[in-house]
């Protein structure tokens, strides 16, 4: 009885979240997180992204293809995954014999939400000839469809992995896809996709900031809109933008992308200072609202009665491993 109990508490947890669970607002969640990690041989993988009190519990903070290559080769039993679904979704990709949670399901991300696999696929067989190139941040049903998965760190090397000639299709961030062409001199076709948070940003109001702080450099992820990314003295992944901080002189950063990256930007360079640049209204859509569902208290919650986790058909996780499994290898070749 007990244990059909805890059964139906879970299966309205991974419908619904932890949303109806009352925690003691006394219980220290750092210390409670930190005892189930060792109790349950749990590894906790972080996004930038997420809000400081979960980096800082975080056994490994990185960006996606870091979060992919620590996925890959954890020898852990049960994989926490703070950060959105497709992330989640790629550690279980990887290890199917894995529990992998996340603290709340409903995390989902508005760029592999604007590519939907059905259309996709129509727009795929229209172009038989192209190779298929997708962002990683896309659902599993586009990974199956894809010839090679890429992120923001590693896009550049597999693009110019394949011949000058190779026709390609990139999906689904149009902006992303327009910085790699100009930056390969490619013609790839773009899917019309983008990231709510990195097309947010206003050209005007970054411009008077630029003037404001003329000591500051302007530095930016490659998610935004070309315009702004003109502006870019550096133009990287989360990571590039971290490590650019910590070896480059200036003493300020101007800094296009969520803002969960400036807690590690400040805590590896404390005497610099960090400014993240303003959205085109008065809204904090410069924070990610899927990354930041995220809480210390569900991924607590999340750990402690292992759910909501990620499953998969596995006849799709197969598709879908094949062009990560490119993606890490080609990487790894090319020492990233
Ligand atoms: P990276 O982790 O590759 O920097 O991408 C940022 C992002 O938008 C993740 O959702
Ligand atoms: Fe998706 Fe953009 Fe949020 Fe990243 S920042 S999870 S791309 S909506």
């Amino acid at each position: 009885m007990q244990n059909e109990i805890i059964s139906a508490a879970k299966m309205k947890v991974q419908q619904r979240g932890f949303l109806d669970i009352d925690l003691d607002p006394s219980l220290d969640l750092f210390a409670a997180i930190e005892r189930l990690k060792k109790e349950k041989n749990a590894v906790l993988l972080a996004h930038y992204y997420q809000e400081a009190d979960i980096q800082d519990v975080a056994d490994y903070i990185g960006d996606s293809l870091g979060l992919a290559q620590q996925a890959e080769k954890t020898d852990a039993d049960m994989i926490v995954f703070a950060g959105v679904h497709f992330m989640a979704e790629t550690a279980k990709i990887l290890n199917p014999q894995k529990k992998v949670v996340i603290p709340d399901l409903k995390a989902g991300c508005s760029l592999s939400d604007s590519c939907p696999p059905p259309l996709f696929k129509k727009f795929r067989e229209k172009h038989p000839d192209h190779v298929v190139v997708s962002y990683i941040n896309c659902s599993a049903g586009i990974k199956a469809l894809s010839d090679v998965i890429v992120t923001s760190s590693n896009a550049r090397v597999i693009v110019e992995s394949f011949p000058k000639d190779q026709k390609i299709i990139f999906a689904p961030d149009k902006n992303l896809g327009a910085y790699i062409n100009k930056v390969t001199g490619r013609d790839m076709l773009l899917w019309n996709g983008a990231c709510m948070v990195h097309e947010i940003f206003s050209l005007e109001k970054i411009t008077k900031l630029k003037v404001r702080h003329p000591e500051a450099k302007f530095i930016a992820h490659p998610e935004c809109e070309e315009p702004i990314l003109r502006l870019a003295d550096y133009i990287g992944s989360t990571t590039g933008l971290l490590k650019y901080t910590q070896s480059d002189e200036a003493s300020a950063y101007i800094v296009a992308t969520e803002t969960g990256i400036l807690h590690q930007m400040m805590k590896a360079s404390p005497d610099k200072t960090f400014i993240p640049a303003p959205p085109n209204n008065n809204c904090a859509c410069n924070d990610c609202p899927h990354m930041k569902l995220n809480t210390l208290e569900k991924l607590y919650l999340c750990m402690e009665y292992e759910t909501p986790d990620i499953e998969m058909d596995e006849a799709l996780r197969l598709a879908a491993r094949k062009p990560i499994d490119r993606m890490l290898e080609i990487s790894k070749k090319a020492g990233l």
